[in-house]
């Protein structure tokens, strides 16, 4: 059984104090860090790259959970795993070679993450791709700045995958609180994603053990 990871998105750190605003989610409880990397040309906004994530990764033993908003994925992989990222998730809509792309992640060292943009059906990703991929990343408002509204006619997909593949880790990302949480975790996901839900949260800790709990209660009505 998938069990949860909460992800706090760094988007909505105070990006003049990474180190410290990765300590205190770790402190609070979270178990990976999300870092939204943006190009500018796959989405129009530009964040954070390799150099950033170099310099955190002293600072943390959090799992590092890299979201590749951009339109060449395979130029940055290696950069990427030097810097120690950890799950390397690219989107479906950028590659044309996504089974090349998995086994360039792999051999970096990375894991293989894979994301689809609301509009893009999971007919993209099902067979060899999520076979092969250690995760799915649906995304729950179009990629490139935090703090929309989340998109539950998204959940469909969530838990079509889910049923396809009840041992794979799946994430949603974007518009995640406490509002949109049960929907989320009815629908299967395991891996959760969010910014202001979280960073703005009056007590993060508090955010992310609803969240852990939730997802690990419905996770076991895919047990057999
Ligand atoms: C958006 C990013 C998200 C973003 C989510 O493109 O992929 O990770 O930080 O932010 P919230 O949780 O505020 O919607
Ligand atoms: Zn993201």
């Amino acid at each position: 059984m998938p069990i949860a990871k909460i992800s706090p998105s760094m988007l909505s750190s105070d990006f003049a104090n990474l180190a410290a605003e990765a300590k205190r989610m770790t402190k609070n409880g979270a178990d990976w860090l999300h870092l939204d990397v943006m190009d500018g040309h796959f989405v129009p906004n530009l964040t954070l790259g390799a150099p950033i994530i170099q310099a955190i990764r002293p600072h943390t033993e959090a799992y590092f959970d890299c979201h590749m908003m951009v339109s060449n994925p395979s130029q940055w992989v290696d950069d990427i795993a030097k810097a120690g990222g950890q799950m390397y998730t690219f989107h479906i809509e950028a590659t044309k070679e996504p089974l090349a792309l998995i086994q360039q992640i792999h051999d970096a060292g990375m894991q293989a993450g894979v994301a689809i943009k609301p509009g893009t059906s999971t007919d993209s990703v099902i067979g060899a791709v999520a076979e092969q991929a250690d995760m799915i990343l649906v995304m729950t408002v179009e990629p490139g700045f935090g703090g929309q509204r989340f998109m539950a006619q998204c959940m469909p997909k969530v838990k079509q995958l889910r049923e396809l593949y009840p041992n794979l880790d799946i994430e949603v990302d974007g518009g995640l609180a406490m509002e949109t949480i049960d929907v989320s975790a009815e629908a299967g996901a395991n891996v959760i994603v969010a910014g202001t839900g979280i960073f703005k949260a009056e007590d993060p800790a508090k955010v992310i053990s609803i969240f852990r709990n939730k997802v690990n209660e419905a996770q076991k009505q895919w047990l057999n």
